[in-house]
Protein backbone atom coordinates (compact mmCIF):
# COMPACT_ATOMS: atom_id res chain seq x y z
CA UNK A 1 0.00 0.00 0.00
CA UNK A 2 0.97 3.48 -0.88
CA UNK A 3 1.34 6.24 1.31
CA UNK A 4 1.68 9.94 0.76
CA UNK A 5 2.48 12.92 3.33
CA UNK A 6 0.12 14.91 4.34
CA UNK A 7 1.09 16.91 7.52
CA UNK A 8 3.19 17.31 10.13
CA UNK A 9 1.54 15.37 13.63
CA UNK A 10 2.32 18.90 15.55
CA UNK A 11 -0.16 20.41 13.31
CA UNK A 12 -3.06 18.04 13.92
CA UNK A 13 -4.01 18.30 17.27
CA UNK A 14 -6.24 16.51 19.03
CA UNK A 15 -9.80 17.75 18.75
CA UNK A 16 -8.28 19.44 15.14
CA UNK A 17 -9.08 18.60 11.72
CA UNK A 18 -7.67 19.48 8.28
CA UNK A 19 -8.51 18.35 4.56
CA UNK A 20 -5.34 16.51 2.69
CA UNK A 21 -4.90 17.12 -0.69
CA UNK A 22 -4.42 13.53 -2.55
CA UNK A 23 -4.01 13.26 -6.43
CA UNK A 24 -7.51 13.74 -7.65
CA UNK A 25 -9.33 13.94 -4.36
CA UNK A 26 -9.65 15.44 -0.88
CA UNK A 27 -9.28 14.12 2.05
CA UNK A 28 -10.72 14.79 5.43
CA UNK A 29 -8.31 13.81 8.65
CA UNK A 30 -9.59 14.19 11.80
CA UNK A 31 -7.79 13.98 14.89
CA UNK A 32 -9.84 12.53 17.97
CA UNK A 33 -8.06 12.13 21.18
CA UNK A 34 -4.93 11.22 19.61
CA UNK A 35 -6.91 8.72 17.47
CA UNK A 36 -6.93 9.76 13.84
CA UNK A 37 -9.24 9.46 11.03
CA UNK A 38 -9.25 9.62 7.19
CA UNK A 39 -11.85 10.02 5.23
CA UNK A 40 -13.15 11.22 1.50
CA UNK A 41 -14.39 14.97 2.00
CA UNK A 42 -17.02 14.07 -0.42
CA UNK A 43 -20.08 13.15 0.95
CA UNK A 44 -21.59 10.22 -0.72
CA UNK A 45 -24.88 11.51 -1.08
CA UNK A 46 -24.32 14.51 -2.73
CA UNK A 47 -20.91 15.00 -3.12
CA UNK A 48 -20.82 18.19 -0.95
CA UNK A 49 -17.33 18.74 1.55
CA UNK A 50 -17.71 16.93 4.92
CA UNK A 51 -15.15 19.08 6.51
CA UNK A 52 -17.48 21.28 8.09
CA UNK A 53 -19.50 18.76 9.39
CA UNK A 54 -20.02 17.78 13.12
CA UNK A 55 -17.91 15.16 14.63
CA UNK A 56 -20.03 13.63 17.56
CA UNK A 57 -18.19 11.60 20.65
CA UNK A 58 -18.56 8.06 19.10
CA UNK A 59 -16.43 9.22 16.03
CA UNK A 60 -19.45 10.20 13.89
CA UNK A 61 -19.37 12.35 10.96
CA UNK A 62 -22.46 14.29 10.33
CA UNK A 63 -22.61 16.15 7.11
CA UNK A 64 -23.35 19.93 7.46
CA UNK A 65 -26.22 19.43 4.55
CA UNK A 66 -28.54 17.19 5.01
CA UNK A 67 -27.43 15.56 8.06
CA UNK A 68 -25.98 12.09 6.63
CA UNK A 69 -24.00 10.48 9.25
CA UNK A 70 -20.91 8.38 8.84
CA UNK A 71 -18.79 6.07 11.21
CA UNK A 72 -15.67 7.69 11.18
CA UNK A 73 -14.09 4.39 11.99
CA UNK A 74 -15.84 2.07 9.36
CA UNK A 75 -17.38 4.84 6.94
CA UNK A 76 -20.63 2.96 7.46
CA UNK A 77 -23.92 5.21 7.16
CA UNK A 78 -26.10 5.29 10.40
CA UNK A 79 -28.31 7.92 8.60
CA UNK A 80 -28.65 8.80 4.82
CA UNK A 81 -30.07 12.41 3.99
CA UNK A 82 -32.61 12.88 6.97
CA UNK A 83 -32.94 16.86 7.00
CA UNK A 84 -35.00 19.11 6.34
CA UNK A 85 -37.79 16.96 6.95
CA UNK A 86 -39.79 16.32 4.43
CA UNK A 87 -36.95 17.11 1.79
CA UNK A 88 -34.24 15.11 2.78
CA UNK A 89 -35.56 12.08 2.66
CA UNK A 90 -37.29 12.69 -0.45
CA UNK A 91 -33.58 13.15 -1.04
CA UNK A 92 -32.29 10.23 0.23
CA UNK A 93 -35.21 8.28 -2.07
CA UNK A 94 -33.42 9.84 -5.24
CA UNK A 95 -29.80 8.41 -4.43
CA UNK A 96 -28.67 4.63 -3.43
CA UNK A 97 -26.99 5.23 0.05
CA UNK A 98 -22.78 4.82 -0.05
CA UNK A 99 -20.57 4.16 2.57
CA UNK A 100 -18.03 6.76 3.35
CA UNK A 101 -14.40 6.01 1.32
CA UNK A 102 -11.88 5.97 4.10
CA UNK A 103 -8.18 5.56 4.18
CA UNK A 104 -5.50 3.73 6.19
CA UNK A 105 -3.46 6.51 8.36
CA UNK A 106 0.31 5.78 9.74
CA UNK A 107 2.45 8.14 11.55
CA UNK A 108 6.24 8.17 11.00
CA UNK A 109 8.72 10.32 11.26
CA UNK A 110 7.19 12.84 12.90
CA UNK A 111 4.61 12.93 9.93
CA UNK A 112 0.66 11.68 9.26
CA UNK A 113 0.93 9.57 5.73
CA UNK A 114 -2.22 8.60 4.39
CA UNK A 115 -3.12 5.58 1.71
CA UNK A 116 -2.93 6.90 -1.67
CA UNK A 117 -6.30 4.89 -2.18
CA UNK A 118 -9.48 4.34 -0.04
CA UNK A 119 -9.31 0.83 1.82
CA UNK A 120 -13.12 1.13 1.52
CA UNK A 121 -14.95 2.34 -1.37
CA UNK A 122 -18.43 3.24 -1.35
S1 LIG B 1 -24.51 16.13 0.71
FE1 LIG B 1 -24.12 15.18 2.61
S2 LIG B 1 -26.04 14.51 3.27
FE2 LIG B 1 -26.44 15.43 1.37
Amino acid sequence: MEFIKAFLISDLPPGSRKVAQLPGRKVLVVNIQGQIFAVDNACPHMRFPLNQGRITEDCGLICPFHHSAFDLKTGNVKEWSPWPPGFGPVLARMSREHALPIFSVKVEDGYIWISQLPVRNA
